[in-house]
């Protein structure tokens, strides 16, 4: 069986595979693969190992039918066409629950960096600007007893709930198409209707998968519903906030903050005028990047490439009708 793996992962995974016997194919340049090198790869492979960048459309599964599973290196799988591989029979594996603490502690660790100005701090003292101290300069926002809303409250809503429930005592509201009987029995959290969340919260956090529904759900509309005080955390996909009326919003005062591990596009501009706002913090899509989360994904993932060799069923699997 030839497996094909889009990037460089984890040992703990490839262990995995190489146990099974299989010929393995590993892209390890450090640059993104071409369309042509993806399919041509992925048409002598009877199962790939899909990280990065590379979309697998229609058109791909229409080329590539005969692949048994295409395994994600992610929870997400805004890149992969669903209803096409479903079409084509094929099951999709992704990675869900042992990203879900780091992704949270991401969305927290943009929440207290943007509270508190951190990155725009340090990047003051790198450029020699540690100068008198000022009173009234460079003031942070206070999280003690404010309210998060979670837009989005499934696993990593939940922990990064817990979270903020745990270190600041805030109440937490959230916006799901169902309720979350887990975060209300243990946190209180109480759904709302979106409106709602958008005019009550002082953080907002959003979890939620990239689709139809959510793309650009965060514009002008949006921001403007919000509190002058609240902060925009995005830790899920760029595609869900409008960039350019995120920074109107920022700008105008609007809003007061946001922390952002996921842009569009990505990689972000350098000369983004993002990245030299006080109040906001940008991360290069970090969500689940600690060594034992990502070797945790690769185990997953390479269980559901074995699985699907097998014929078995994926231990995760985002279209369980083809099972
Ligand atoms: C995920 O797992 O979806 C992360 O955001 C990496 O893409």
């Amino acid at each position: 069986m030839n497996v094909f793996i889009t990037r460089e992962i984890p040992r703990a995974g490839l262990e995995l595979l190489e146990k099974e016997g299989y010929n393995i194919v590993q892209w390890v340049e450090k640059r993104e693969l071409t369309e042509e090198e993806f399919l041509t790869h992925s048409k002598a492979a009877n199962a790939i190992l899909l990280t990065g960048r590379r979309k697998a459309d229609a058109a791909f599964f229409e080329q590539c039918s005969h692949l048994k599973v295409v395994s994600l290196f992610s929870v997400g799988y805004d890149n992969v066409d669903i209803t096409a591989a479903t079409k084509a029979g094929i099951p999709i594996g992704n990675t869900p629950d042992v990203l879900s603490n780091a992704t949270a502690e991401t969305a927290f660790l943009l929440m207290i960096a943007t509270a508190r100005k951190a990155f725009y701090h340090h990047k003051r003292i790198a450029a020699g600007n540690w100068d008198f101290f000022e009173p009234t300069a460079g003031l942070g926002t206070d999280l003690f007893g404010k309210t998060l809303g979670i837009v989005g409250l499934g696993n990593i809503g939940f922990e990064m709930a817990k979270m903020c429930k745990g270190a600041y005592g805030m109440n937490i509201i959230y916006h799901n198409r169902g309720h979350n009987k887990q975060a209300e029995a243990e946190l209180g959290a109480k759904r709302v209707e979106l409106d709602d969340l958008l005019a009550q919260s002082d953080v907002i956090s959003v979890h939620v998968n990239l689709s139809d529904e959510s793309k650009g759900m965060f514009n002008a509309a949006a921001f403007a519903k919000m509190k002058s005080g609240a902060l925009f955390i995005n830790t899920a996909r760029g595609g869900i906030h409008n960039e350019a009326d995120l920074k109107v919003a920022l700008e105008n005062g609007t809003i007061w903050g946001a922390g952002l591990d996921v842009t569009n596009p990505e990689p972000m501009d350098k000369n983004n005028p993002l990245l030299n706002m006080e109040n906001v913090s940008v991360l290069p899509h970090i969500g689940s990047a600690v060594k034992e989360t990502r070797d945790a994904m690769a185990i997953l993932a390479a269980k559901n490439v074995i699985a699907g060799l097998k014929g078995e069923k994926l231990p995760a699997c985002v279209n369980p009708k083809v099972q």
